[in-house]
């Protein structure tokens, strides 16, 4: 349904001597005003050529340019414009909608070929943060999006589960642990002794030693460790669980870091056989200097391993396990300069599939302007959001639709999908001022105006009492030609929004879509028994058909009713 496409076709047919359709499609515009036409094409590169000037050039090519696709072809200065055919477009894209139904604009860019994404990936034994969200739903959304394109998308949770917080973790539980408050309350009593942990370490050096001293127990496979860090991790996961649960987003692998453990000495002997590893105060090291990167550090003094390490066996163990294609790491920005390092380090072991290895980072959630940390307690808790926004979706239903069947169902749809589309609209680089209050609207641009659209829309369907056939005349008023317009650029928006690895792309087009359904739904009357009744409502059944999709790949639920 690329009718830009097609125009370029149009004009290749014409221009095949002197351009490909690819130069011909890249050079065409859409003009700033509607009334000058859908699509522009610019002679000034062709004067060279023809040795006239782009106006003549314009002229001259409006003039040999027929295709029913059009309703009006016409050279304006330097451009030809046309104008497309609302009345064949709009019954093009209104019967492929129909016919394809949930799978328009599937694609199959990535046939073959597996993509893994590393997402979400939280730490045990702290709470799931909001800065923990991002990740989360815009890595389910880009894999969504490139299992649309025809990828296979392997969604992988690399818990933090292993570090020197661990040690300071079980220091702080043998202080001041108490086995019964953890078990009521795994990860809130956890994150408390955490943040006393680092409370009590300003004034209090020994903590720190303590805590050291328990990680290279935990290292070293002392039994008493282990088990309290098996506990911690056990508890841990039954809390996400619960939050996946929410957000509707699984995983096909949970292997955190602390699954690597046996992965790493073989990764040390490779550095080492490259000649690479070099020590530094006791420490190994890397040096990156050639790319101007500080040195990648391996393992301390001490023998422990690091978060890199981790990350370097991590990589190497998935592409000897999936064969990926492409391994994105969906990871805050403030992590780039780890990712930087790692990937060459992983070229300068002579991976060639350390190429196809992307951070794709994101802003952060802010409160009041400041980040949020976990260590000060300056955090917001996105199951207390989660909470809070499927409460308020409840009170809607009460006042609204009392009798809704499936309330509790329909309620987590809204309020999760309000959370989910609030992150989603942004662009996925900017960072997000936390607002709960913004986040709970639901009106404007938000998921649950986007969900009321979709139902209303399945509500017109409901009640009109034919079925809608394959016999549609196209339609030609302003209102129903935003929608086919919209509705034949979604395959695009999925192409757009895979390669920049940015799900907005998508939540800014239902947006849109919404948008125009609802001053169509306001400007005609659909249900009236006319000749045109038929086209009008398999118009309406192809919005809930995009509509749907459209939300089903931002990780959110389209409710029928609400
Ligand atoms: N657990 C880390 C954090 O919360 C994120 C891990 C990202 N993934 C990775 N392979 N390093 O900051």
């Amino acid at each position: 349904m690329d009718y830009k496409l097609q125009f370029a076709q149009c004009l290749t047919n014409l221009l095949s001597e002197h351009l490909t359709k690819q130069q011909v499609y890249e050079l065409i515009e859409v003009p700033k005003y509607a009334s000058y036409g859908d699509f522009a094409f610019p002679c000034f590169t062709l004067a060279k050529t023809f040795r006239k000037s782009p106006a003549l050039i314009a002229k001259e090519i409006a003039e040999k340019l027929d295709d029913s696709l059009f309703e009006k072809v016409e050279a304006k200065g330097a451009y030809v414009n046309v104008l497309l055919n609302k009345t064949t477009v709009s019954k093009q894209v209104i019967e492929t909608v129909l016919q394809q139904g949930n799978h328009y604009g599937d694609m199959s860019l990535g046939e073959g070929k597996t993509i893994v994404l590393d997402l979400s990936s939280p730490n045990i034994a702290k709470p799931f943060s909001m800065g923990h969200l991002r990740s989360t739903v815009i890595g389910n959304a880009i894999a969504n999006i490139a299992e649309k394109c025809g990828y296979k998308a392997v969604r992988i949770n690399h818990l933090g589960d292993w570090g020197t917080q661990f040690g300071k973790l079980i220091a702080a539980y043998k202080r001041w642990g108490n086995d019964e408050k953890i078990k009521e309350n795994p990860i809130k009593e956890l994150f408390n002794l955490y943040v006393k942990f680092h409370q009590e370490a300003e004034t209090n050096e020994q903590l720190e030693m303590e805590g050291r001293a328990w990680f290279k127990k935990l290292e070293d496979g002392d039994e008493e460790a282990y088990r309290l860090w098996k506990w911690f991790r056990d508890e841990s996961l039954k809390d996400f669980s619960r939050i996946y649960e929410l957000l509707g987003v699984s995983f096909d692998s949970y292997n955190g870091e602390a699954f690597y453990n046996d992965k790493m000495d073989r990764m040390v002997h490779l550095l080492e056989e490259h000649g690479i590893l070099s020590e530094s105060d006791g420490a190994m090291v890397v040096r990156l200097d050639e790319k101007e990167l500080p040195p990648c550090l391996i393992k301390k003094s001490d023998g422990a391993t690091l978060y890199a390490t981790r990350d370097l066996a991590a990589a190497l163990y998935r592409y000897e396990t999936y064969q990926f294609a492409k391994a994105l790491y969906v990871v805050g920005h403030e992590q780039s300069l780890h990712f930087q390092q790692v990937f060459l380090l992983l070229e300068k072991l002579g991976f060639a599939w350390a190429k196809t290895m992307v951070h794709v980072p994101f802003g952060l959630i802010l409160k009041d302007g400041k980040k949020m940390s976990t260590r000060k307690g300056r955090v917001i808790l996105l199951e207390d959001v989660l909470k809070e926004a499927i409460a308020l979706a409840e009170q809607n239903i009460a006042a609204k639709n009392p009798n809704l069947e499936n309330k509790d169902e329909i309620a987590r749809q809204v309020g999760v999908g309000a959370v989910i589309f609030y992150d989603l609209k942004h662009e996925r680089i900017n960072n997000i001022e936390f607002s709960l209050e913004d986040m709970l609207k639901f009106e404007g641009e938000t998921g649950p105006y986007v969900q009321y659209t979709y139902a209303r829309a399945g509500s017109i369907l409901r009640n009109a009492k034919t079925v809608v056939t394959s016999d549609i005349h196209g339609l030609e008023d302003e209102e129903s030609w935003e929608i086919a317009k919209l509705l034949a650029a979604f395959p695009n928006v999925i192409q757009k929004a895979y390669e920049h690895l940015d799900p907005s792309l998508i939540a800014k087009y239902v947006i849109h879509l919404a948008q125009a359904f609802n001053s169509y739904y306001a400007h005609t009357k659909i249900l009236v028994e006319d000749e045109g009744l038929n086209s009008r409502l398999a118009l309406v059944r192809a919005t809930t058909i995009v509509l749907q999709e459209g939300l089903r790949l931002l990780g959110i639920g389209a409710p029928e009713r609400m």
